[in-house]
């Protein structure tokens, strides 16, 4: 195979011509990186073989003309060898000649060099290979190891960085990606990821090896055994070396884990079965989580979110009857009140998306037991409200603004101190407005500059009840203030300036806690309980709007859409469509768990442009960008007003809609709190183009379903939020009759 060498080391050499030093040498060799090699090992055979196969062009067994005249030495002995080997080497190296090495602990390696060359010397550039496998030596060398393998490198203060240049383009020249960190970082990561499972997998062996039934065991060692000790077969010189090597860091982590491992066995012991559940369910969910990681084979990868772009291409009609994933505002309640109830709560319909899987992690790592989710049933082993357990880290919130503004009321009520963060979208949006009242009922809250997260709540404090009027129609607010009101010295009331939704308050009354509605003013007390109970979360009236929209545009549709919530504070959608003369039913009304359910049809209808009231405006409140579609193929003008919230979403969600559409042709403008759009008409077509999404998962479905009405493809922009609320919306939209194609790329470094 012949490559293009964009890298050329006239002279390298090796010492010690093992698995992971041959290996880069290979790799070297074959991509026409370097000139001559020379190698070292204590064992004659090896140097003779490596030699022999054309890895290494020279050899001698004196160690320092090997090294003479080098670049390039590679150190890859076993870590307690290095020393020695520095020794020999220190009066023959040239005055440029660069060194490295390829232990699994730094510190050691750092302090030999000291040792040897000095405080300052800069020209040893310290790494390590993520990489490696059980077989060893020189014929087990593989030109290809470290493809896509982090190569992890500890550059020190006084490193030249020449020196580090040379060692990264000899990484990156055999295609590791390489990644810096501090020594003492780097020790103790691997203590925790590589150095403790080492040791359990060789004692735990030991164990049974020792134990006097083994001949039975090792009979019968399928697949868990196999798996969980095969790295009991590396070297144990090498892990000998680590072990006293990286001795502290070693200590630390088998100490955690020590406590950790007989908090199991009292657990199992005492029959505690919740318990046990409680860390097995934690860790499956932690190693779901790494195997996507460790599915690209980089075992130290970060978890990178792929960038997803759709291609929505002109399709035809709608139609069929289905159900579009449960309620996102519910299914977040769901998991906050059932792990703070008594009992067991029983969740079926739960929204599988991220923003709702970002509220079930949070209680998972404030000590809550929670099964599943498994095709949206949740089993919670509720706590009661004073179980909760104060978290290990920050809690992460992802993209979820709900998730962040609930707890922070809730968190205001616990005796611990908690921080939350989110991603790029949530740190820019609004926490004063939760802030404020958890201050004014005595909280200590902190978030960063301009009331942005991450947010800091501080235990302890004693709240109060207040009576809050709020100052935006928000039920992320209103639920804030509810949820502190559990914890808080007497009452707690909220008075709203526009209905919203009430989720909050019909599930609280369905755990059985007495909440007063009058008119525009909730109440509660604190003092009353949450027993368990079970929950059936309809399907999200935000994410049926897209198709609401879709059906009503794209001539000749028909389709049903299935227990769909139809909460009268969220129907705005319904109303506007229907004023604007869109064509849709509801069927079969009911009622589930205190919400209303309903299956609803829509048929395609040519649109007539409206002023919006703005009675509905917080009752549409998300469905706006759908809505925005929807007036773009209207026959005529659309007004909105009375919507300046909809620039502090997941967006800026005015300015993205009215960009998007001006991109395909339409004539719209962005008001301070609303937009005008010029319908299309019955005959109008969008022109093709490419949306930015700004990562808003509703910016992107709605240009998504733009496409049923386009002369050309539409290119719609990162696209990957949209599995916070609509995880399988591709697949559902396709289904139905539209035309997306999704290319899905890991994203850039
Ligand atoms: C939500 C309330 C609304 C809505 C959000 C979910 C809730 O936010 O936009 O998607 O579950 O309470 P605001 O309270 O900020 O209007």
């Amino acid at each position: 195979m012949s490559r293009k060498a964009t890298l050329f080391i006239p002279r390298v050499a090796v010492i010690g011509l093992g698995l992971i030093g041959c290996s880069w040498v290979k790799g070297l060799r074959v991509r026409g990186c370097v000139g001559q090699v020379a190698g070292f090992d204590r064992n004659l055979d090896s140097m003779q073989q490596a030699l022999d196969v054309g890895l290494i062009d020279e050899f001698s067994s004196d160690i320092t003309e090997v090294v003479r005249a080098a670049d390039l030495v590679i150190i890859s002995v076993p870590i307690l060898a290095v020393r020695q080997v520095l020794q020999d080497i220190a009066a023959a190296i040239g005055d440029a000649t660069v060194l490295t090495d390829v232990g699994s602990v730094k510190g050691s390696v750092a302090g030999d060099v000291e040792a040897v060359f000095g405080a300052g010397f800069g020209r040893f550039v310290l790494g390590h290979p993520i990489a490696g496998s059980e077989r060893s030596g020189v014929s087990a060398a593989d030109e290809n190891l470290y493809v896509r393998h982090k190569v992890i490198i500890t550059p020190q203060p006084h490193t030249d960085q020449a020196a580090l240049r040379l060692v990264r383009a000899a990484w990156q020249a055999v295609g590791a990606d390489v990644e810096d960190m501090a020594v003492s970082h780097h020790d103790e990561v691997l203590a925790a990821t590589s150095h403790l499972p080492h040791l359990l997998a060789y004692s735990l062996v030991d164990t049974l090896a020792n134990s006097h039934e083994n001949k039975e065991i090792f009979n019968y060692a399928a697949g868990g055994f196999r798996d969980f000790t095969r790295i009991a077969a590396s070297s144990p010189v090498m892990w000998r070396d680590i072990f006293s090597a990286n001795k502290e860091q070693i200590l630390k982590t088998l100490d955690l884990f020590q406590h950790d491992l007989n908090f199991l066995r009292s657990a199992i012991e005492q029959e505690d079965t919740t318990t046990v559940m409680g860390v097995l369910t934690r860790a499956k969910v932690a190693r779901d989580h790494f195997s996507k990681i460790l599915a690209r084979r980089a075992y130290v990868e970060p978890m990178k979110t792929a960038s997803v772009t759709y291609i929505a291409s002109p399709a035809g009609s709608l139609s069929g009857s289905f159900r579009v994933p449960g309620d996102k505002s519910i299914s977040h309640r769901s998991i906050m009140l059932g792990s703070l109830a008594e009992g067991t709560t029983e969740v079926s319909g739960f929204l599988e998306g991220e923003d709702s899987l970002a509220t079930l992690q949070a209680f998972r790592d404030m000590g809550v037991v929670i099964e599943g989710p498994h095709r949206g049933r949740v089993t919670i082993h509720g706590v009661g409200l004073h179980g909760l357990q104060p978290p290990p880290n920050a809690l992460y919130l992802g993209n979820s603004g709900t998730s962040m503004r609930l707890l922070a009321g809730l968190m205001a009520g616990q005796n611990f101190d908690v921080e939350m963060s989110g991603d790029e979208s949530l740190s820019k949006r609004p926490m004063g407005r939760v802030a404020d009242p958890l201050r004014l009922m005595g909280a200590v809250v902190e978030t960063a500059e301009a009331g942005r997260p991450p947010i800091k709540v501080f235990g302890a404090g004693k709240l109060k009840g207040i009576h809050y009027d709020l100052p935006m129609a928000s039920a992320q607010v209103k639920s804030c203030v509810l949820l502190a009101g559990l914890y808080a010295e007497g009452e707690t009331s909220v008075t709203e300036p526009a209905p919203t939704r009430d989720h909050t308050e019909r599930m609280l009354k369905g755990f059985g806690y007495d909440v007063k509605v009058d008119g525009s003013t909730v109440t509660l007390q604190s003092g009353g309980k949450l027993t368990a109970t079970s929950i059936d979360v309809p399907a999200d009236i935000s994410s049926a709007a897209f198709f609401m929209v879709a059906a009503s545009i794209a001539e000749g549709s028909d389709i049903t859409l299935e227990h769909v919530g139809i909460n009268p504070t969220r129907i705005g959608v319904i109303n506007i469509l229907r004023a604007m003369g869109g064509n849709i039913e509801v069927l079969n009304e009911r009622e589930v768990g205190g919400e209303p359910v309903a299956d609803i049809r829509i048929r395609s209808a040519q649109l007539k442009g409206i002023h919006i009231p703005e009675d509905q405006v917080p009752l549409a409140i998300d469905e706006f960008p759908a809505l925005f579609i929807a007036a773009a193929c209207a026959e005529g003008e659309t007004v909105l007003t009375g919507a300046e919230e909809l620039r502090v979403k997941e967006s800026d969600r005015i300015q993205a809609m009215v960009d998007g559409l001006i991109t395909l042709g339409v004539d719209a403008k962005g008001t301070e709190d609303g937009a005008v759009i010029q319908g299309m008409g019955a005959t109008g077509r969008f022109g093709g183009g490419e949306i930015v999404t700004h990562h808003d998962h509703r910016i992107a479905m709605s240009f998504a379903i733009a496409s049923l009405r386009a002369a050309e493809p539409i290119i719609v922009l990162d696209c990957a939020n949209v599995a916070t609320s609509f995880p399988d919306f591709v697949g559902l939209a396709n289904n139905a009759g539209l035309q997306l194609d999704m290319i899905s790329k890991p994203a850039a470094e």
